[in-house]
């Protein structure tokens, strides 16, 4: 039987620093630079050790893994350390998201076509449809699915085992993941943004492998600019490698990476024309808020959505941004750095 297509490619990556085009070359790259086993993945180091004893326990007994909810923003390596686990497992991978899934019957297919020990990876878990997360209760606690079949007065209730499986899902928004599911999620870990020195380690291992020069002070300041992101550092060396090649002898050294990130704009903090504007427009409309979620999207016509997951959390991170009851406010901190005079206090708006 042909299996249905609900899968998804999940290297759809955002395009944001520069336009880097989403070429299957550059998936391709992409793809070569992720980490295939946990020893290769650098950095979150909490996480990685209590994975590694629940791994390592759970192939001692023979038992599938308990199931793993990873949030944190997007590129911070959910989906690599998904793969990372289901190789460590020696099992297989089913990987989907949440908007996929339309119809119950999607998810029953799945689930009916895993293996004993199989990962099932549940991608943007947080915007699955309420009915399919209910098959997901008694699939995630009993391995029992639930299925309604035929309507109407000769619809009948059917339940049928499932082999043990990993549920692994991500999500950049945990705060939207309902508590009945949290709870059935035996591990939970969150993904912290990255500090300048792992960042370092992943610029030198990614110009490892795709065979680029480049020295100690280039890969830093790299790392440096690439918002605590592990895609966003990976994007950055391939764009600054462009620049190495084209207008340089090829080597990243300190002053080729400056130039380029420079000419690309991105700045310092690693802020781009986005995370600018978003500032700017608070500072300057707003008198440095506080303003609505909503209104900032309206004005900066960029996605509610976008601009909650992608820009606000490194922004609140470096503490350039606070989120408030009564919205967003800029800190003191991003009128610094941004070139403006401090608020002026008797316009309207708090800190
Ligand atoms: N710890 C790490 N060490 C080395 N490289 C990493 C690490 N984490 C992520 N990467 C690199 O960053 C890229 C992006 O990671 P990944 O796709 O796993 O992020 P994600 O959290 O799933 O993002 P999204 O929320 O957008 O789906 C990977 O292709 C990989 O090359
Ligand atoms: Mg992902």
């Amino acid at each position: 039987m042909a299996k249905k297509k609900i899968t998804t490619n999940e290297d759809g990556e955002e395009n944001r620093l520069v336009d880097a085009g989403n070429t299957t070359e550059e998936q391709q790259i992409e793809l070569s630079l992720r980490p295939q086993y946990l020893r290769e993945y650098i950095g979150q180091k909490k996480v990685k050790d209590n994975l590694s004893i629940f791994i390592k326990a759970a192939i001692a007994r023979g038992e599938s893994l308990d199931h793993v909810l990873l949030n944190g923003p997007p590129g911070l390596g959910k989906t690599t350390l998904s793969q990372i686990v289901a190789r460590e497992m020696g099992a297989k991978i089913q990987v989907t998201a949440g908007p996929v899934i339309e119809k119950p019957g999607d998810l029953a297919a799945m689930l009916t076509n895993l293996e004993e020990g199989d990962v099932l990876f549940i991608d943007e878990i947080h915007r699955l449809h309420p009915a399919i997360e209910e098959i997901l209760y008694p699939a995630m606690e009993d391995f029992e699915l639930d299925l309604i079949i035929g309507q109407g007065p000769s619809a009948r209730s059917v339940k049928l085992d499932l082999p043990r499986f990993t549920l692994i899902g991500a999500t950049t928004r945990a705060g939207l993941i309902t508590a009945p599911l949290r709870g059935r999620f035996g591990i939970n870990f969150h993904l912290d943004f990255y500090p300048i020195e792992d960042l370092e380690v992943i610029v030198l291992r990614s110009a490892d492998i795709l065979k680029v020069e480049i020295e100690q002070a280039g890969a830093n300041a790299i790392a440096r600019r690439s918002r605590g992101t592990p895609r966003i550092v990976n994007r950055l060396l391939r764009r600054v490698r462009d620049f190495a090649e084209v207008e340089y002898d090829g080597r990243i050294t300190l002053e080729v990476a400056t130039d380029a990130l420079n000419r690309m704009e991105v700045d310092r903090y690693g802020l781009d024309e986005v995370d600018r504007k978003l500032l700017t427009t608070i500072i300057e409309k707003f008198n440095g808020g506080p303003v609505g979620v909503s209104t900032i999207s309206a004005a900066i016509q960029e996605e509610k959505d976008a601009i909650e997951e992608i820009y606000e959390p490194y922004l609140i991170q470096i503490g350039f941004l606070n989120r408030t009851p009564r919205g967003r406010v800029v800190t003191p901190a991003a009128y610094q750095h941004l070139g403006f005079a401090l608020r002026d206090e008797n316009q309207p708006g708090l800190f």
